[in-house]
């Protein structure tokens, strides 16, 4: 991918929707999202898993382990907001933006959004891998910029939560998370425990 967009600018073309510094801006979020989103999405389903003591019961066959993926997509995604730039005055909820608003302080909170008391999810701050009636997934984002890294990092994230359960059946976290809570760094945009200290 990257390729490609280094060659269509190299050939001249020069699209008013893809500027150079959204090539530049690209090749970042190609970069960082596959080396920190992907491992973070793992760690965040893993450490759910295990703290509710769910990933003992958990069927280590591709359903399942789809649900559990999605279900840390909702209650815990890896990037929990994002940063916009407004093209022109809008206006959100009850905030009126001018165009050119520089959304550095306007953060998108997509991990909030899927936790909204206004859908009817059932205990939204739950973690339950099981759920049915989660909202529609916000944590690709929505739109133009969906995440086109999103099925190699499901599938990623997926393929490794199932060799984990083939693998090591009797994963568990060294101490309950009662006793020893996860560390979760601050961060406004990325999220995950900074350690997880397993037996198997
Ligand atoms: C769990 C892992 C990931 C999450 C949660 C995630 C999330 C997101 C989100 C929310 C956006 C939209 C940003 C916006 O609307 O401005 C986005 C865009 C993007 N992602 Fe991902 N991503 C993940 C993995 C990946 C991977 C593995 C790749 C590439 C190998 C990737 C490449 C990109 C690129 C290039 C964009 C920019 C698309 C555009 O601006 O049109 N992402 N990602």
């Amino acid at each position: 991918m990257l390729r490609a967009l280094l060659d269509y600018h190299a050939k001249g073309n020069r699209h008013p929707e893809l500027t150079r510094v959204e090539v530049a801006s690209m090749a970042v979020d190609l970069l960082i999202s596959n080396a920190e989103l992907t491992p973070r999405l793992i760690a965040n389903t893993l450490h759910h898993l295990l703290a509710t003591n769910a990933y003992t019961t958990l069927l280590p066959e591709p359903h399942t382990v789809a649900m559990a993926v999605q279900e840390t997509l909702r209650y815990d995604p890896p990037l929990i907001g994002w940063l916009r730039v407004t093209t022109r005055d809008t206006r959100i909820a009850d905030t009126r933006l001018p165009a050119g608003a520089r959304l550095l302080l306007l953060l998108l909170l997509l991990g909030s959004a899927a936790r909204d008391e206004r859908h009817p999810t059932i205990d939204p701050d739950t973690y339950n891998p099981t759920r049915t009636d989660a909202p529609p997934l916000l944590a690709f984002g929505v739109g133009i910029h969906y995440c086109p890294g999103a099925p190699l990092a499901l599938h990623l994230a997926r393929q490794t939560l199932t060799n984990l359960l083939h693998t090591c059946p009797h994963l568990a976290l060294s101490l309950p998370e009662a006793d020893a809570p996860a560390h979760w760094p601050t961060n406004t945009a990325l999220r995950s425990p900074e350690h997880l200290t397993v037996t198997w």
